[in-house]
C-alpha cells in the first residue's frame, strides 16, 4: 500500500461518511502521518499552526475509527490501515486496491450515507498507462465536485474539460479518476497527441476490454457500444485538439479524423451507461450543446488557480501578499507558475518580492515556445485580430477592431468566436461588449513585435 493508495482510501471513507472529500490540511495529515512525521512538521509544510493541525488530525482519527470499527490514532494509523487493508482484500477476495468503496462498506455495514454504487462482479479493465502520477495537487475542489456531479449524479455521457495549455486539465481529470476508480468497470485513458484513426482507437479500446475484434469497422463500433451498455465505462481522450486543423478556426476536424465527430455524436445520442471525457485546449461544436435536455453534454472550462498554495511546494521565499501577486500576474496557470518559479530561483535566489519589483511581465523561454505553438495554430484571421488586440492597453469593442482591421464583418465575428473557444480572448459583458486578450499572450505578441521577429 503506497501513500497515494492510502490517500484514496481515506478520502473514500471520509467521503462516504461526510459527503466531502479530504481538504488540503487533512490530506497533508494523512500523508505526513503515513510518513511518520510529527504534527510540527506537517503544520509547517501546510502553513497552519500546530494546534490546528492536531485538532484536524484528532477529528479525522475519530471519523476513521467510527467508519472502520477500529481504534485509530496517529500512533497506530499506519499499522491499522495496513491491517484493515489486507483484511478487507481477503474478505472480498481482492488482490488489488480498486474496490476501496467495497472495503469500507464491509467494515461499516450500518453506514447510511453511502452513494449508491456499482459493485463489480468481475475484475475491472483499467488502462491508465502514460497518465501522469499526481503527487502534489492544489485547489480545484469545486471542479472535482462538478465532475463528480456531472458524471456520477447526472449521468452526463460526454464531458469536455477545456482551457489554455498548462492550466491543469490533465492533472484535474487524472486526480478525479484516481479518486473515483471504483465507480467504473472499465477506465481507459488515451492521448491523441499523436492521433490515430478512429477505427484503430476503437480496436485499442476493444482490446483493453478483452473483446474479440470483428471483421468490419461498423461491427467493431457496434461491439464497443455493446460494451458501453453492458459495463459502466469511463473513456478519457486527452489532447483532443490534435485532431483539429492548424491554421483554421478552432475545432475543425482534419479530414482523416472526421470520423471522430460522428463518434462523439453517437456517444451522446445513443443509450448506454458509459462516459467519455474529452480534454482539449480548443473547443469544437460537439463539446457544447444548447439543448441539454435532449443531449447530455457538458463542458467544464478551467480558469487559473486562485490562491498561492501551489507556490508552497516550489521552494520560493515568499509571503502571502507577493505570492498572490505572482499568481495573479501569471493568471494562476500552474505551468507558467512552475516555469517562472525556476527562473526566480535561478536569478533571484527564490525571492519573489525581488522578482516582482522588476515590474515587467517576464515571458520565459518555455512560455514563449508554448505561445509560438499556439500562435501557429491560429487561422490568419485570428492572427490579425490578436496582433491588433495586443496593441491596446484596454479591452476593445468589436466596432473599434473593425475600424483598425481590414476584415469582413463575418471574418471578424467568426475570428472572435474562435479565439474565445481557444481561451485566448475573453468577453466582457458591458455595453458595448468588449474583448480582452490574455495578458501573457499579449506580452508575448508585444515582445515579438518589438524584436520584429516573426512568431
Ligand atoms: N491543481 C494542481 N496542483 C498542482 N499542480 C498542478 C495542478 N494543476 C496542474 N498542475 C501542474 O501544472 C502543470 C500543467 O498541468 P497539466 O494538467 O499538464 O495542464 P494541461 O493539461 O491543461 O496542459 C503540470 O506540471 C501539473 O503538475
Ligand atoms: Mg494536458
Amino acid at each position: 500500500m503506497d501513500v497515494n493508495e492510502v490517500l484514496q482510501f481515506v478520502d473514500r471513507v471520509v467521503f462516504e461518511q461526510t459527503g466531502k472529500h479530504l481538504d488540503d490540511v487533512q490530506r497533508a495529515i494523512v500523508e505526513g502521518t503515513w510518513q511518520r512525521q510529527t504534527y510540527d512538521n506537517i503544520a509547517h509544510e501546510c502553513h497552519v499552526n500546530k494546534n490546528y493541525a492536531s485538532d484536524v488530525g484528532a477529528e479525522l482519527w475519530q471519523l476513521l475509527s467510527q467508519a472502520l470499527g477500529e481504534d485509530i490514532k496517529k500512533t497506530n494509523f499506519r499499522s491499522t490501515l495496513e491491517r484493515v487493508y489486507i483484511k478487507s482484500s481477503q474478505v472480498i477476495g481482492l488482490g488489488n486496491h480498486h474496490n476501496f468503496h467495497f472495503c469500507t462498506q464491509t467494515f461499516n455495514q450500518h453506514n447510511t450515507n453511502n452513494r449508491e454504487t456499482n459493485i463489480k462482479s468481475q475484475s475491472p479493465y483499467y488502462d491508465l498507462t502514460l497518465t501522469p502520477k499526481i503527487i502534489n495537487f492544489y485547489n480545484r475542489k469545486s471542479e472535482l465536485k462538478t465532475l463528480l456531479s456531472l458524471i456520477l449524479d447526472n449521468n452526463i455521457r460526454l464531458i469536455s474539460v477545456l482551457g489554455l495549455s498548462g492550466i491543469g486539465k490533465t492533472t484535474l481529470v487524472k486526480r478525479w479518476v484516481d479518486l473515483n476508480l471504483d465507480e467504473f468497470e472499465v477506465i481507459i485513458w488515451k492521448s491523441l497527441k499523436y492521433p490515430k484513426l478512429l477505427e484503430l482507437l476503437i480496436d485499442d479500446l476493444l482490446n483493453t476490454c478483452k473483446q474479440e475484434l470483428k471483421v468490419t469497422r461498423d461491427d467493431n463500433l457496434k461491439q464497443l457500444f455493446d460494451v458501453f451498455t453492458d459495463k459502466k465505462c469511463l473513456i478519457i481522450l486527452d489532447d483532443v485538439h490534435h485532431i483539429f486543423t492548424r491554421g483554421e478556426f478552432s475545432g475543425q476536424y482534419q479530414s482523416v479524423y472526421q470520423d471522430y465527430q460522428n463518434f462523439f455524436k453517437l456517444i451522446t445520442e445513443t443509450e448506454h451507461q458509459s462516459h467519455l471525457i474529452l480534454i482539449s485546449q480548443e473547443q469544437c461544436a460537439e463539446m457544447e450543446c444548447l439543448d441539454e435536455e435532449l443531449y447530455p453534454i457538458k463542458a467544464l472550462k478551467l480558469s487559473g488557480l486562485e490562491n498561492g498554495e501551489i507556490l508552497s511546494g516550489m521552494g520560493l521565499k515568499t509571503d502571502q501578499d507577493s505570492g498572490l501577486k505572482l499568481i495573479e500576474k501569471y493568471q494562476g496557470n500552474p505551468m507558467y507558475l512552475k516555469d517562472v518559479a525556476v527562473l526566480i530561483k535561478d536569478v533571484f535566489d527564490g525571492n519573489v518580492a525581488e522578482f516582482l519589483a522588476e515590474d515587467s511581465l517576464v515571458i520565459t523561454k518555455e512560455m514563449r515556445s508554448h505561445f509560438n505553438q499556439l500562435f501557429n495554430r491560429l487561422s490568419p484571421v485570428e492572427q490579425k485580430i490578436v496582433v491588433e488586440l495586443s496593441k491596446f492597453d484596454q479591452p476593445v469593442s468589436r466596432e473599434e477592431l473593425r475600424q483598425h482591421l481590414d476584415l469582413s464583418s463575418i471574418d471578424l465575428i467568426n475570428g472572435l468566436q474562435s479565439l474565445q473557444q481557444r481561451y485566448l480572448v475573453s468577453k466582457i459583458k458591458t455595453d458595448p461588449i468588449l474583448f480582452n486578450l490574455s495578458l501573457l499572450f499579449q506580452e508575448y505578441l508585444r515582445t515579438i513585435e518589438k524584436n520584429s521577429i516573426n512568431p
